[in-house]
Formats: C-alpha cells, structure tokens, sequence
C-alpha cells in the first residue's frame, strides 16, 4: 500500500501536553518545516482494548479486529495510510506504556503476516522522563515492533530530562528525514537484510550496563562547564575500570557520576 504523504505522530501518554506530546512535536514540525504534511494524535483519546485472541486466527485473513475497537480501527487505519509515522513513548518502568504496548499487540495479531507496513518510514522516541532509567529498554518494543511489521525505521530518540534540548533538536532532523521519506516506502528484499538493518541502529543493542553508561552520559554532557570535575573523572575511572574487567567496581562508578550530575542538575533546574 502506498502511504499518503503525511507524517504521523503518534503521542503513547495520558498527558496531553507532557514531554511525549512536546518531543512528537519537535519531530512533527521538523517534518513539517520540511514539506511534509503533518497529523498528530493522542492515543489517550484512542486506546486500544487488549487483543482476546480470537480463535480461529479470523483478524490474520479479514485483517480487521473480530472484536468491535473502534480505538484499533481509528489508529490501524492512520497507520496504514500515512506516508511515515513517530511513535512515542514515555517510560513507564523502563517499558512503553500500557496504551502502546496494546496497539503494538494488536497490530501484530492482525497485520503482522500479512505485513501492509512493509517500508513504512519510522522513528520512535522514549522519553524517560524521571530517573532517566529504561531510556534505551523502552524503546526496544517499538522498535520491536517496527521490526515486525518491516517498517524501515530510522535511529531511535532517547531522551530524559537530562539531554532534554539536544533530544528537541534531533527530534526536529528526525522528522525532516521521515519528511524526505514520504514518497516511497522501501520495503526489504528478504528478512535478512531488515535483521542487519535493525542491528545496524544504535542504542537498541547496548547491554544493561552499556546503557546505565549512556545515561549517565546524557547526564553529565549537559552539565555547565564549571560543574564538578569529579564526575568527568569518575567516568573516566569507570571506563578504565571496564577496560580492565572490573565491571562492578565500573558500574558502581558510573552511578555515582551519574548521581553527582543528577544533583548538579537539579541544584540548576532549583
Ligand atoms: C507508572 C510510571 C512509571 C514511570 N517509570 C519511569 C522509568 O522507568 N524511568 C523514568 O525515567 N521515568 C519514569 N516515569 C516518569 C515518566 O517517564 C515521565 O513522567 C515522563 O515525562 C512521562 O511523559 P509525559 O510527560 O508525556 O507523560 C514513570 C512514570 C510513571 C507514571
């Protein structure tokens, strides 16, 4: 199916002016400073009823739900017909929220065999609005599933308080990308090349470890330049600690910087 041109952004919270809405935004007018035309819809308006497992497998074959949701009906249908589409997320204990991860589930039941998505241009975004915590795990079932639906995602956005204003601006070129993108979907030759295509994003293959490290990263990146210089060299003691193996002993490093430019930054926010 070809798309209609439109970028689709998708806000997966209950706030309707959160950090989600203001993060799917950034990225929406991105797209739209780039030509594109631009939808944007609070799935709090739409949310989709858990999928009852219809028996037989009917959804597969009449590719609609065999259970009245007028909620799935609203979304699968922007879905199939926008030119491109930003899903985004807060992190509820570093997962998607509920409201997502049943559109996700439904989806899967009904469109995942027969695959209508397949090249459809994405990009999600996490925001992991508190502690920062879940900012990459996340994302991994929206990224999951575009995977499984054989949309041609492009990098996902992570984003906390702490890189907050970074995060908007790539929002911005994200969305000009998907904007350029609209055209054409590009679906895979094969399942092969979707796999190398989706291990071949950043973030979503970082180990629990690796991505504690990002978050402090993101954390202590945006620091003022006066701020504590124990936090660069803690990092820097925690990378030399993982060089050497000591992953503990790395780990625990990294929360401390971590929690050292937590402290900065809200002595700055106060
Ligand atoms: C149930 C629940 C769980 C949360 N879990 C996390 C979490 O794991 N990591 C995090 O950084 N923030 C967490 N938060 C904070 C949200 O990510 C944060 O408030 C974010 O701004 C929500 O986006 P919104 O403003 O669009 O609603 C949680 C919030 C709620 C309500």
């Amino acid at each position: 199916m070809a798309g209609d041109g439109s970028v689709l952004g998708l806000v997966g919270s209950p706030n309707r002016e959160g950090r989600t809405y203001q993060m799917v935004t950034a990225a929406l007018e991105g797209a739209s400073r780039a030509g594109a035309r631009v939808e944007l819809i609070q799935m709090a308006d739409h949310v989709v009823e858990a999928c009852k497992d219809c028996l037989p497998w009917e959804c597969q074959t009449t590719r609609k739900c065999a259970y009245p949701d007028a909620a799935f009906e609203h979304l699968s249908v922007k879905l199939l017909h926008c030119g491109a589409v930003v899903l985004g997320t807060p992190i509820y204990w570093w997962d998607t929220t509920g409201m997502v991860k049943y559109l996700i589930l439904k989806m899967f039941r009904v469109y995942a065999r027969s695959a209508p998505l397949a090249g459809l241009p994405a990009v999600g975004i996490g925001i992991a609005g508190g502690t920062g915590n879940g900012l990459v795990s996340g994302l991994r079932p929206v990224y999951h599933f575009f995977q499984m639906l054989q949309m041609r995602a492009l990098e996902p956005l992570p984003v906390t308080r702490f890189n907050w204003g970074a995060a908007r601006v790539r929002a911005g070129e994200l969305g000009a990308a998907l904007a350029a993108m609209t055209g054409a979907r590009q679906p895979f030759a094969g399942v092969e090349e979707r796999l190398l295509w989706y291990d071949g994003l950043p973030y979503l293959g970082l180990t629990r470890a690796a991505e504690r490290r990002l978050l402090a990263d993101l954390t202590t990146t945006a620091l003022p330049g006066n701020a504590d210089q124990a936090i660069p060299r803690g990092l820097a003691q925690a990378d030399a600690l993982a060089a050497r193996g000591e992953h503990l002993r790395a780990l625990q490093e990294v929360t401390r910087a971590y929690e050292a430019g937590v402290k900065v930054f809200e002595g700055g926010q106060g």
